[in-house]
C-alpha cells in the first residue's frame, strides 16, 4: 500500500538537437526564466520528499541553474526507462509515490499534478497512473490502450503502434506517478527491442498489468501540456504562458487595454487599479504598485514603480529604477539605477543614470545625466524642489541642491548651491540684418553660376 510521500524525477538530459541552439534545451527561458525553472517550481509546490534532476554528462549549465536540487548524469541516453533508472541511488528504500515529469513540458500545473496523486491514493489504487491528453495531432506521442473497465493496459509509442492503435487519440504526455516501492522492480524488466532500440519508461504499464497490478491514467488540458522541441513550440508555449499572465493581471484588478499586447515576465507584481495600455512589455523583477498607469509602448525590467505614479508612453525603465509615488515618467525617458522621489516629473527625452531626483524636482526636455567617462559611473544627486532646465547635461558626479534652478542648455560640472541659479551659455551675440544680406549675396552667386559667367567653379547646387 502506498503513501502519501512523493518523490519526484524531471528528465532532462536529451540534447534538444532541434533546438539547433549551444544552450540545453531546458535553459530556454520562458516568461523570463528558464522552462526548468518554470517546472521546479511546479513540482516544488507539491513539498516532494526527494527531488532529483536527470541531466547529461555534458551540461554543467544545468546542474547550475537547478542547484540545490540534485542531480544525477545519465550516459550514455539509452531511453527514458533508463534515465529513471540513473536516479535509483537518490531513490533508495523509497516506498511513496514517485513522479516523473519531463524537462521539456514546462507549462503543467500543481493542480494537474495533484489530480495524478490523488488518482494513485484512491481504489484501485494502481502502480502507475498516467497523465494522457488529447493533442489536436496525436503524431509521435505514445498512445493510450484503455481497457474497457477504464484501466490503462500499456502504452504504444508510436514507432511501434499498428496502424489501428495509432488512430487513437489518447496520448502519454509523459507525466507518470508511479509506486515507489514497484519502480526499479518493472524497470529492471524493460528491454529495448522496439523500434529506436530504447529503454521506454513507458513500458512500465504493461508489465505491471501482466503482474496483475492495476495501472490508471487522468486527463490533461493540451495547453498544459505541450511539449518544446523547437524554436516553433518554445513560441507556443510563450503564447500559451503569457495568456496565463494576462488573465492572472486582469484578475487581480489591472485593466489591461489590449491584453494580448502586454507581455509579462513570470514575476511581474502588479498592484490594484493598475491601467496598462498596449504594447507594453515587463522583463524580469517588475514591481508595480496600486493605481500606477502605464501608457502604451513602454518597456519595463528590474524596475519599482510605486503607487499613483505615471509612465509613458514610450518610456524605458532599466534595472534599478524606482519610481517614488506620484512622480511622471514621460515619453523617450529612460531611468537606470535612479530614484525619481515623489511627485518628480522626468517628462520628455531625457537619460537619467546612476541618480537621484529629489521629492518635485523637474527635469527638463532632453536632460542628460552624464554617467559613464568610459572607465567609471558617477552618481548625480538632484535635490528636491529642483528645476533642470531643458537640454542640459548634468556631469557626474554632481550635486543640484534642493531649490536650485539650471538655466536651459547648461553643461553642469560642478556642484550647485541649494536656491542658486546655474548656467552655463555661450555668449549671446546679434548682427543686425546679417542674414537678409547674406541670403541677397549667395542669391546673386547661384543666379551668376547657372547663367554660365565664366570663372566661377561652383557646383549646380545639388552636390
Ligand atoms: C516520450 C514518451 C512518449 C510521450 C512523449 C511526450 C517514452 C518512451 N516516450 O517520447 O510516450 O508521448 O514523451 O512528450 O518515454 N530523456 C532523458 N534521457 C534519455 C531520453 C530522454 O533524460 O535517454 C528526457 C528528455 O530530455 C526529455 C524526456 O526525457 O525531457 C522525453 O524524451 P524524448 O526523447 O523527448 O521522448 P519522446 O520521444 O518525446
Ligand atoms: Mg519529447
Amino acid at each position: 500500500m502506498s503513501n502519501s510521500k512523493t518523490a519526484v524525477v524531471v528528465l532532462a538530459a536529451g540534447l534538444g538537437t532541434r533546438m539547433k541552439s549551444d544552450l540545453p534545451k531546458v535553459l530556454h527561458p520562458l516568461a523570463g526564466r528558464s522552462m526548468i525553472a518554470h517546472l521546479l517550481d511546479t513540482v516544488s509546490e507539491l513539498r516532494p520528499e526527494r527531488m532529483v534532476v536527470v541531466v547529461g554528462e555534458d551540461m554543467p549549465a544545468v546542474q547550475a541553474a537547478v542547484a540545490p536540487h540534485p542531480t544525477v548524469v545519465q550516459s550514455p541516453r539509452l531511453g527514458t526507462g533508463h534515465a529513471v533508472m540513473a536516479a535509483r541511488p537518490m531513490l533508495e528504500g523509497f516506498d511513496g509515490t514517485v513522479l516523473v515529469v519531463y524537462g521539456d513540458t514546462p507549462l503543467m500545473t500543481t493542480m494537474t499534478l495533484e489530480r495524478m496523486l490523488a488518482a494513485r491514493r484512491q481504489a484501485p489504487h494502481p502502480a502507475v497512473v498516467v497523465l494522457g491528453f488529447r493533442p489536436t495531432d496525436a503524431g509521435a506521442y505514445g498512445r493510450l490502450i484503455v481497457a474497457a473497465d477504464n484501466g490503462l493496459e500499456a502504452i504504444v509509442e508510436a514507432k511501434d503502434a499498428t496502424p489501428q492503435q495509432r488512430t487513437i487519440g489518447l496520448c502519454n504526455s509523459g507525466v507518470m506517478a508511479v509506486d515507489g516501492g514497484q519502480l526499479y522492480s518493472l524497470l529492471d524488466r524493460v528491454g529495448n527491442d522496439n523500434a529506436k532500440g530504447e529503454y521506454y519508461l513507458t513500458d512500465i504499464v504493461g508489465l505491471a498489468r501482466s503482474d496483475g497490478l492495476p495501472c490508471g491514467y487522468v486527463e490533461g488540458d493540451v495547453s498544459e501540456l505541450v511539449g518544446v522541441n523547437s524554436r516553433a513550440d518554445l513560441a507556443a508555449a510563450e503564447a500559451i504562458l503569457q495568456d496565463r499572465l494576462r488573465a492572472v493581471a486582469m484578475a487581480e484588478g489591472a485593466t489591461l487595454i489590449d491584453p494580448r499586447t502586454v507581455y509579462f515576465s513570470w514575476d511581474t507584481v502588479l498592484g490594484r487599479d493598475v491601467t496598462v495600455g498596449p504594447s507594453v512589455l515587463f522583463g524580469p523583477g517588475v514591481q508595480v504598485g496600486d493605481r500606477v498607469e502605464i501608457l502604451g509602448f513602454c518597456h519595463i525590467e528590474g524596475a519599482t514603480i510605486a503607487q499613483g505614479a505615471r509612465i509613458g508612453p514610450f518610456a524605458r525603465l532599466r534595472p534599478g529604477a524606482s519610481i517614488d509615488p506620484d512622480a511622471h515618467i514621460g515619453n523617450f525617458v529612460e531611468i537606470k539605477n535612479a530614484t525619481v522621489e515623489i511627485g518628480a516629473k522626468v517628462n520628455h527625452l531625457s537619460y537619467i543614470g546612476d541618480a537621484r531626483i529629489g521629492a518635485g524636482a523637474n527635469i527638463g526636455a532632453g536632460t542628460i545625466t552624464c554617467n559613464y567617462d568610459g572607465f567609471f559611473k558617477s552618481h548625480t544627486d538632484v535635490g528636491a524642489g529642483a528645476f533642470i532646465g531643458s537640454n542640459t547635461c548634468l556631469v557626474a558626479p554632481v550635486r543640484i541642491g534642493d531649490g536650485a534652478i539650471v538655466g536651459a542648455s547648461s553643461a553642469i560640472a560642478k556642484d550647485v548651491p541649494a536656491d542658486a541659479l546655474a548656467v552655463t551659455r555661450g555668449p549671446y551675440m546679434v548682427r543686425e540684418d546679417w542674414a537678409r544680406r547674406f541670403r541677397e549675396r549667395r542669391g546673386a552667386e547661384k543666379l551668376a553660376a547657372k547663367s554660365g559667367a565664366p570663372g566661377r567653379k561652383t557646383g549646380s547646387g545639388k552636390g
